[in-house]
């Protein structure tokens, strides 16, 4: 199975987010194997995007979440609120987010464990700087975010309300919204290194509870050499899941590689 997560960060309104989404519904139409393709529009458009995707196999994701279920929070919203909208999974974690005095390790862990804990599936993205790869760390600094985001994760956090998989996103900071992708066999070794992190960071769980999609400058052109790896469960996709065509070229890559299994 491949998985289409598209971002749109804080691009759309919700009329602009319902255009697309009917133009991701049509692209899916009338296919009888059809990729997972998730959908994560701004928190302003999760209602609408729900709504026009409830009866259809489109699933809804959240661009963040607050790690608290409910309180004093001003500006938050909780893994329960999302759940209310639809949404299915979260993305955790981004670079975006991260950024230099945002969101830390530990605050991800927190954000996994909340999402995990009312019944949703997180998305969690890891990736060094450009700066880091550059000093020869890029292992070790995606060695230690998968680590610090699976800490004290009890496996049956994993069961809660039916088997629920762990989603990792591989973004290399540097690779974000600049044009320049890492190869797939970058790619495909840092999938490897994450997939085996995880699985001994989690006492118990199994190698398909694991999933790990590669995001960062993904096209119509290059989605197919990224698709094609089996270590590559699937894409997250930014700046190019916001144009039609480029997004139908990313959908119609996975479907090939998808009737070639
Ligand atoms: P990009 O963004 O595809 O525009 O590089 C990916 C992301 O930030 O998730």
């Amino acid at each position: 199975m491949k998985t289409i997560i598209a971002n749109w960060k804080m691009h759309l309104t919700v009329r602009e987010s319902l255009a697309l989404t009917r133009s991701v519904m049509l692209s899916l139409r009338g296919k009888a194997t059809v990729p997972e393709v998730v959908l994560c529009p701004s928190f302003t458009a999760l209602e609408a995007v729900h709504k026009a995707t409830s009866k259809s196999r489109v699933k809804l994701g959240a661009q963040d979440v607050f790690w608290e279920e409910k309180g004093a929070f001003t500006g938050e919203i909780s893994p329960r609120q999302l759940k209310e909208l639809g949404v299915s999974l979260v993305i955790v974690g981004h670079s975006e987010r991260r950024a230099p005095g945002g969101e830390s390790d530990a605050m991800v862990n927190k954000k996994v464990i909340a999402v995990l804990a009312a019944g949703l599936t997180p998305i969690i993205c890891v990736g060094e700087t450009k700066t880091e790869r550059q000093a020869g760390k890029a292992e070790s600094v995606v060695r230690a975010q998968v680590k610090a985001a699976l800490a004290n994760l009890p496996l049956p956090l994993l069961k809660k309300e039916g088997p629920r998989t762990l989603i990792f996103a591989y973004e290399p900071v540097w690779a974000i919204g600049t044009g320049d992708p890492a190869t797939p066999a970058d790619a495909v070794a840092m999938h490897q290194l994450i997939r085996a992190t995880a699985e001994a960071g989690v006492a118990g769980i199994k190698p398909k509870q694991i999933r790990v999609l590669y995001g960062g400058s993904v096209d119509g052109q290059n989605a197919y050499s990224f698709l094609r790896e089996p270590e590559i469960d699937g894409l997250l996709v930014g700046g190019a899941s916001l144009k039609t065509a480029e997004f139908e070229q990313i959908l119609s890559s996975t479907l090939a590689v998808i009737s070639n299994q």
